[in-house]
């Protein structure tokens, strides 16, 4: 079976998808396919026709991979891609839609409102602590927290959107909890001196993951079951991962979802990867899994 992989791309996440994508060549190199590496630039079709895999393996993160866009591109070629479709892909990466159909479904969030950057920055649009991110990144880009009102609102640079979500600090711990097809692996409880930045999620070193969470059967079991629908009631497809925050001051009502990751990261210093292998799952056999998985 011919795999390309996709890397690289045109995100604020590009450095990241490089490392998960020379991961996942790697490991399915060693798993028996024939690979080709490919980084996803404007010419991705024309690259892809004249490649023509037989499954591509989007290892892309953010903007363009993660959000409907390439998947997009994938069902008009009609090449099998793991992960999530295009509706799921576009949803997720659509953090106050994403959200919107998270609270429809029962599933609790943090309250968000969507602002112009230049409000943000000349007044606090919600009583602090709240969290001020793009709608639409990952791996915490662009993310500023406001931790009392005697802080001045956060200047956002002009590489910020035009409109940003201003959230509620959900105070608490982070956990997270990766899904593979109707599977949630288990519950990873993440360990940072500050809080999980850029740094903190691929220095390595920079966070420490205790897995299994060290928490109470009925939180573990809240979060693997929160974490399948979520999933689910955004149809996501393969693999995804939901981040929580929990107030373990106030049992199972201090669960919040913070969000879905329809592309969650496989570098050495990634979650999804380190919980498979948890429960006996080796990186080759997570990627082959995710290439049997792959549709369109
Ligand atoms: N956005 C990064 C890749 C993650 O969720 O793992
Ligand atoms: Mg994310």
């Amino acid at each position: 079976l011919r795999v390309a992989v996709l890397m690289g791309g045109m995100s604020a996440e590009r450095d990241v998808s490089l490392s998960s994508g020379r991961e996942c060549a790697q490991a399915l190199r060693a798993a028996g396919f024939e690979v080709i590496e490919v980084d996803a630039g404007p010419d991705l079709a024309r690259r892809l026709s004249e490649i023509s895999p037989d499954v591509a393996f989007n290892a892309l993160h953010g903007r363009w991979g993660e959000d409907g866009c390439v998947q997009g591109v994938l069902e008009w070629a009609r090449i099998p891609y793991t992960h999530s479709g295009v509706l799921a892909s576009a949803l997720a990466m659509d953090k106050t839609r994403a959200k919107a159909a998270f609270a429809a479904a029962g599933l609790p969030v943090a309250a968000g409102v969507m602002a112009a950057r230049e409000d943000v920055s000349a007044r606090h649009i919600l009583p602090p602590p709240y969290v001020v991110k793009p709608n639409a990144e990952g791996s915490s880009v662009g993310v500023y927290i406001v931790q009392d009102a005697a802080n001045a609102p956060p200047q956002l640079s002009a590489e910020m959107p035009d409109q940003v979500l201003v959230e509620a600090y959900a105070p608490g711990r982070e956990l997270t909890v990766t899904v593979m097809g109707d599977r949630a692996l288990c519950v990873t409880e993440i360990l940072t001196s500050g809080w999980y930045d850029y740094d903190a999620k691929y220095r390595p070193g920079g966070s420490r993951h205790v897995l299994p969470a060290q928490i109470p059967a009925e939180i573990e079991a809240a979060c693997l079951e929160m974490a399948r629908r979520a999933h689910d009631v955004l149809g996501c497809r393969g693999v995804s991962r939901t981040d929580f925050r929990w107030d373990d001051t106030r049992g199972r009502d201090g669960l919040v979802i913070l969000e879905i990751n329809t592309q969650p990261g496989m570098t050495p210093t990634s979650l999804a990867p380190e919980q498979a292998a948890h429960l006996g799952i080796g990186f080759p056999d997570l990627c082959r899994w995710m290439v049997g998985d792959a549709s369109c």
